[in-house]
């Protein structure tokens, strides 16, 4: 046939792809990427073609992860029907099943749980069903920053306080340190990571602050991969009297009110002694009927007072 054939006669055109398709026995795949989270349970899947009943003695599969270091593991092999898992890896005994009930309509799904960092890679699907062909998947990993640990203590050379955060996640975090104020100041922390045995980055940050900055602090995870933010708070009150325990914060309460207590009462002290000295000596002028050396208040009100003991009828 020329090539002028076929674009004069599409529909054979069509006809004899969809014949070629039918006789190459064609895996496919029904997603080439999966992004999940770390801990969570995938289910990949490839497709091939089954006619109205599928022959379990014929099927064999086979589901292999190949690293980045090309570094290959046995995650699952049905042969000729029956489940092969002698050369299975360690590492997905009893994590990796095949969903036996897919595969009469012709998927081979690979359920993995609790995926891990180190599941990430790429994922072999092969299926031999009288004739063999193969796809890959991509399992991608993500692990968000989610629970952010904060700690807080007293500085124990300096004056100040200690602020840390901690968290897991993947891949590995920035950590930026802010206080309440504008404009907007990042702080300078020490920042270290170490890796746990699940592959997520332990990110520590560490962030030392003067007591006399009274502001709410707020460390941020910057997850770059998966363009995330997380972030935790510790407000100031928290801040100027943490690590004392109850007992220790009243003591201190009841301390600083000790001076205080002194001043009003030496007030009040001063105050009822001149009260005391001024009614005993208006007290004496009244007796003595001489209150020149009283002041102008207490003679105003010893004129209302000899006035009243005048107008008195007892005397
Ligand atoms: C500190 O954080 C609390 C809670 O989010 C908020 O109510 C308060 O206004 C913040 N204070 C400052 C100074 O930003
Ligand atoms: C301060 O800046 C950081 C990063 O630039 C941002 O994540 C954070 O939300 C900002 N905080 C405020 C209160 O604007
Ligand atoms: C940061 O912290 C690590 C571990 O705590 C420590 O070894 C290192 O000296 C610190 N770096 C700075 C600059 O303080
Ligand atoms: C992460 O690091 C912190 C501090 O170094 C440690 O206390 C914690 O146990 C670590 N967590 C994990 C899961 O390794």
């Amino acid at each position: 046939m020329s090539r002028k054939m076929f674009k004069l006669l599409p529909v054979v055109l069509l006809d004899i792809q969809l014949h070629l398709m039918t006789a190459l026995f064609t895996v496919e795949v029904l997603q080439p990427r999966y992004s999940v989270e770390h801990g969570s349970n995938v289910i990949l899947r490839c497709r091939f073609p089954v006619d109205s009943q599928l022959n379990f003695k014929m099927l064999s599969i086979l589901w292999k992860r190949i690293s980045s270091k090309q570094e290959e593991k046995e995650i699952y092999k049905l042969h000729k029907g029956q489940e092969d898992l002698t050369l299975q890896d360690p590492d997905y005994r009893g994590r990796a099943t095949l969903l036996h009930e897919e595969l009469p309509m012709g998927f081979s799904a690979l359920s993995i749980t609790s995926v891990k960092i180190t599941d990430a890679g790429s994922f072999l699907c092969v299926i031999n069903y009288g004739e063999a062909d193969y796809k890959y998947i991509t399992l991608e990993v993500k692990a968000s920053y989610k629970r952010i640990n904060i700690q807080k203590m007293k500085d124990p050379e300096e004056e100040g306080l200690i602020l840390i955060c901690q968290s897991e996640g993947y891949p590995l975090a920035e950590v930026s340190w802010h206080d309440g104020r504008k404009p907007n100041v990042s702080m300078v922390a020490n920042t270290t990571f170490e890796l746990t045995d699940e592959g997520l980055f332990n990110v520590t940050s560490v962030l030392q602050v003067k007591q006399s900055i009274s502001e709410n602090y707020t460390c941020v995870f910057w997850n770059k991969k998966l363009n995330e933010k997380t972030s935790e708070y510790v407000s100031a009150f928290q801040l100027d009297y943490m690590g004392e325990s109850t007992t220790e914060y009243q003591k201190k309460l009841l301390i600083s009110f000790i001076p205080i207590s002194l001043v009003v009462l030496s007030f009040l002290a001063v105050f009822v002694f001149k009260v005391l000295r001024r009614k005993s000596s208006t007290n004496l002028c009244i007796q003595q009927g001489n209150c020149r050396n009283v002041s102008y208040r207490s003679r105003v009100k010893e004129v209302d007072v000899s006035l009243n003991i005048t107008s008195s009828p007892l005397i």
